[in-house]
């Protein structure tokens, strides 16, 4: 049997991350300092404990609260323009060559940031990761607040596409009062800007929001889809068309999906050979990060150097980068690969 990946592979090998969530980024320090300048103390205003986040959730509405708590300090285009330097600069810390950044633009609209001013601000904080810390933005819309502030949502990006960097959309929450098929405008919106639609499904959610997200929706991509775990015929669908989903182990985990990661059915899908990539969701949060996240499912799923290699290229191919950004973080890992 190949060796195990070695700890120098995963924190050296150029990473691909495709669920991350700009909004759920904001590390407990950077919250901390906008809490001040907002004049409100951090510990109280955040809830910290012991200095971080809770980390551990009964339920997805648990972590929700705490990452409400500190994105409400993010109003001004200066704050947001930290939280996105300080997001690039972890990707680069950790090698991710290229990153899918979830940014729930709406949140900061109705904190009062004026649209434009934002964009160019986000602009601005992405720089700070350098030229080889690629980043593409995957607006979303929360399902929660309906069709009106998905079409704001879809306004917003119609309104930016040329001037940011947005590769995607994306629907996330948990419930709606509306109908689903009210949400199908994000999926014209997306294919008339040709633009990639990831949906947010089998998380909290059953398998039949996966069969929804793919035959309703028509996601490009499934964001989590990890209950398909309790489905076999909409797994081996998953598994026979090649779906990619991005699995997030320990946000599931966090959120008490799964008591703990040896129960995560993240193994599970590696071996039957489901399409997924691996992604750190909100990350300070549930206290992990990219590289925990690789190093848990090295042990989990027993993945040699080259079954992580592998992934990461599966990660090019599930993006929504265009050519030229994909043969450039193929080249990345072509010579990490070439160098061993
Ligand atoms: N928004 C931020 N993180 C999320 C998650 N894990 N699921 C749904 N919506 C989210
Ligand atoms: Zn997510």
């Amino acid at each position: 049997m190949a060796e195990l990946a070695s700890e120098r592979d995963i924190t050296t090998i150029p990473k691909v991350e495709l669920h991350i969530h700009l909004n759920g980024s904001i590390r407990e320090e950077t919250a901390s300092t906008l809490a001040r300048r907002h004049g409100e103390d951090p510990g109280t205003a955040l809830r910290l404990v012991d200095g971080r986040y809770p980390g551990h959730y009964a339920n997805f509405g648990g972590f929700l609260d705490a990452y409400m708590l500190a994105n409400q300090f993010v109003r001004t285009p200066d704050d947001l323009e930290l939280v996105a330097a300080e997001f690039a600069r972890g990707q680069a810390a950790q090698n991710v060559a290229y990153s899918e950044a979830i940014f729930t633009a709406m949140i900061y609209v109705r904190n009062g940031m004026e649209p434009t001013q934002m964009w160019a601000a986000l602009n601005r904080g992405l720089a700070a990761g350098g030229p080889d810390t690629r980043i593409g933005l995957v607006v979303d819309a929360i399902r929660d607040f309906g069709q009106a502030e998905a079409q704001a949502t879809i306004d917003l990006v119609e309104a930016a596409q040329r001037d940011v960097p947005i590769v995607g959309l994306c629907l996330t929450g948990v419930d709606s009062s509306e109908p689903i098929e009210n949400f199908n405008i994000l999926r014209e919106a997306a294919t008339r800007m040709g633009l990639g639609y990831q949906v947010h499904a089998g998380e909290m959610g059953p398998p039949p929001s996966i069969w929804e997200a793919l035959d309703v929706l028509g996601a490009d991509r499934i964001g989590h889809g990890v209950q398909a775990i309790r489905d076999p015929e909409l797994l081996e669908r998953l598994i026979r068309e090649q779906v990619p989903l991005d699995v997030c182990p320990s946000s599931n985990v966090s959120i008490s999906l799964w008591p703990t990661l040896e129960d995560h059915p993240v193994a599970e899908f590696w071996h039957r050979g489901v399409n997924m990539t691996i992604s750190s969701d909100d990350p300070p949060f549930f206290h992990t990060t990219l590289t925990d996240e690789l190093r848990h499912v090295v042990r989990l799923a027993r993945l040699s150097r080259d079954d992580l290699e592998g992934l990461q290229r599966r990660a090019v191919r599930a993006s929504f980068a265009d050519v030229a950004t994909k043969a450039a973080v193929t080249a990345r890992i072509d010579a990490w690969s070439a160098a061993g």
